[in-house]
């Protein structure tokens, strides 16, 4: 509901963001995601007062901590050792830990924790799985042979990407799933889409009058997409060795910013309308055969190198990786998408660890104008280019000619500019934002079932040909920007 403000503007009213009781049972509880950032998102919503009083935080694994450890665990992962501000103290309250150490043992004890809770009936139980995808199957038998004290409270899952490891298991995991929860009850998280300048891309189409008209075949040259970080694995080897590039980023995060991009505008923005629409640009992302993979698709995997006169050591050097791993740390390969508004586009895309800089962006290349009015010939005139920034910048900026002042009739090309930063309200990080998605039963910024299986059938054959042809796997220096050719100017 909007109301007048006094500048004569339209302000939006706060919506009341005040959850119901809930239990979130994290697993996975002591691992990274977890620590860097499920804990801090929950606390920080807490700190905001947006979780209710009686919600409460079971974060459950297989090693033995006890709750003591579990606090300073968690006082780390808050960046603090002090227990003084009331924040944190009640913080600390809501939260426990439960070792499933012999699995009958954590059944027990989660089972009587969820029917002790005051006024269970009105309480939510959300699991989040913060595991790697291997350990999916078993956490949801141990779901299910949970008591859930009063069959009527509502039960929610959320599940961390990679979704399985290819389509065949994404499969068997949905099939099981739904042995257990609803489809309307389970959330594929990618945390990209809860950034709000990834959300934006939407917005500023699909609200916006004057773009949506030029984005097709006729107006767009191409559309490049970097999914770039400087940092290696840090500890995560045990999960990153088997996932690699492809699962880590390209078959979710990456697939994901296509379909943003490239998708129809959806009937409304509700959940399935949206979904409905990515679901058609997955399936309609072009089959490649080996040639083409050949010629166009590039794996790479980091070697020493410097980053800010930093040394780096290689993949190969990194703690818990085999020494003689395959596995890739960087993909770049052009895409093409099969349907009447984007037939002949290129897409081409890159993501990677240890390259120059963190840099996430879309960018879209204009035509260029059919007539060369201006300058002399050996000028070029720039092709008008529209930017989303991502990380580290959020922004969006758009590339456009105009006169060079002189006497010649010179172009040049200028960049009109929206940053994010200026904005003087705050918003919520991306975990924030979706856990409360979630809470509020919102699945708009979470996957569906086809769109996961879709997601693979795209990834599992560029798997397969790399898997197939080792010797394709290229290495690149530390603080580079990998493997093959990249089409920027
Ligand atoms: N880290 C990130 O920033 C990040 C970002 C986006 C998505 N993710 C996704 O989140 C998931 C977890 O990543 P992570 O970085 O937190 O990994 P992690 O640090 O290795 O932690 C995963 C936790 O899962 C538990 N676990 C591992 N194998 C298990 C098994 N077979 N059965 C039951 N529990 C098992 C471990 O705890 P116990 O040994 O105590 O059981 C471990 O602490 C991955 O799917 C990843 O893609 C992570």
């Amino acid at each position: 509901m909007c109301k007048k403000s006094i500048i004569n503007s339209c302000e939006i009213e706060t919506i009341n963001l005040k959850t119901k009781p809930f239990l979130f049972i994290i697993f996975g509880g002591s691992g990274d995601l977890s620590q860097k950032k499920l804990l801090p998102s929950l606390y920080n919503l807490c700190k905001y007062d947006m979780l209710h009083e009686d919600s409460k935080i079971i974060s459950i694994g297989r090693k033995k901590i006890g709750n003591q450890e579990f606090s300073d665990i968690i006082k780390k992962s808050l960046f603090t050792d002090l227990e003084k501000t009331e924040n944190i103290k009640s913080f600390l309250k809501r939260n426990s830990y439960i070792s499933t150490g012999s699995e009958k043992i954590g059944i027990d004890e989660l089972n009587s924790s969820i029917c002790s809770l005051k006024g269970v009936n009105s309480h939510q139980i959300i699991f989040y799985l913060a595991t790697p995808p291997s350990a999916a199957s078993n956490i949801l038998k141990f779901i299910d042979n949970l008591d859930l004290c009063e069959k009527s409270i509502e039960k929610k899952i959320i599940i961390e990407k990679p979704f399985g490891v290819d389509r065949d298991s994404a499969k068997v995991l949905n099939k099981q799933l739904h042995q257990i929860f609803s489809e309307n009850e389970i959330y594929r998280i990618d945390h990209y889409l809860g950034k709000e300048t990834v959300q934006n891309i939407l917005f500023f189409r699909f609200g916006n009058s004057i773009f949506e008209p030029l984005w097709n075949r006729s107006y767009i040259e191409k559309i490049e997409i970097t999914v770039a970080e400087d940092i290696g694995i840090e500890k995560r080897a045990n999960f990153y060795d088997k996932s690699g590039i492809l699962k880590d980023i390209i078959q979710n995060h990456m697939l994901q910013l296509i379909a943003l991009v490239t998708m129809e505008p959806p009937t409304s923005f509700d959940a399935n309308s949206v979904r409905d629409e990515k679901v058609k640009i997955f399936k309609s992302i072009t089959n490649m055969n080996e040639e083409y993979m050949k010629n166009h698709l590039f794996l790479g995997q980091y070697s020493s190198g410097k980053i800010e006169g930093r040394k780096i050591n290689g993949y190969l050097e990194e703690i818990g990786v085999d020494e003689n791993s395959k596995t890739g740390t960087f993909f770049s390969g052009k895409f093409h998408i099969d349907n009447w508004r984007w037939a002949d586009v290129p897409i081409y895309v890159r993501a990677g660890k240890r390259l120059e800089k963190k840099l996430t962006e879309i960018s879209i290349t204009f035509k260029t104008p059919p007539l060369k009015l201006f300058g002399n010939d050996c000028l070029d005139l720039k092709a008008n280019k529209l930017v989303f920034s991502i990380q580290p910048d959020e922004k969006i900026s758009l590339t456009i000619n105009k006169k060079y002042p002189g006497m010649e009739n010179y172009p040049h090309p200028v960049e009109m500019n929206f940053n994010y930063s200026k904005i003087e309200k705050t918003s919520l990080s991306a975990y924030e934002r979706l856990i409360i998605d979630c809470i509020k039963s919102d699945l708009t910024l979470f996957a569906r079932q086809d769109g996961i299986e879709e997601m693979w059938r795209v990834l599992d054959p560029i798997v397969d040909f790399f898997d197939k042809n080792p010797q394709r796997l290229e290495k690149y220096n530390a603080g580079t920007w990998g493997v093959g050719e990249w089409h920027d100017e």
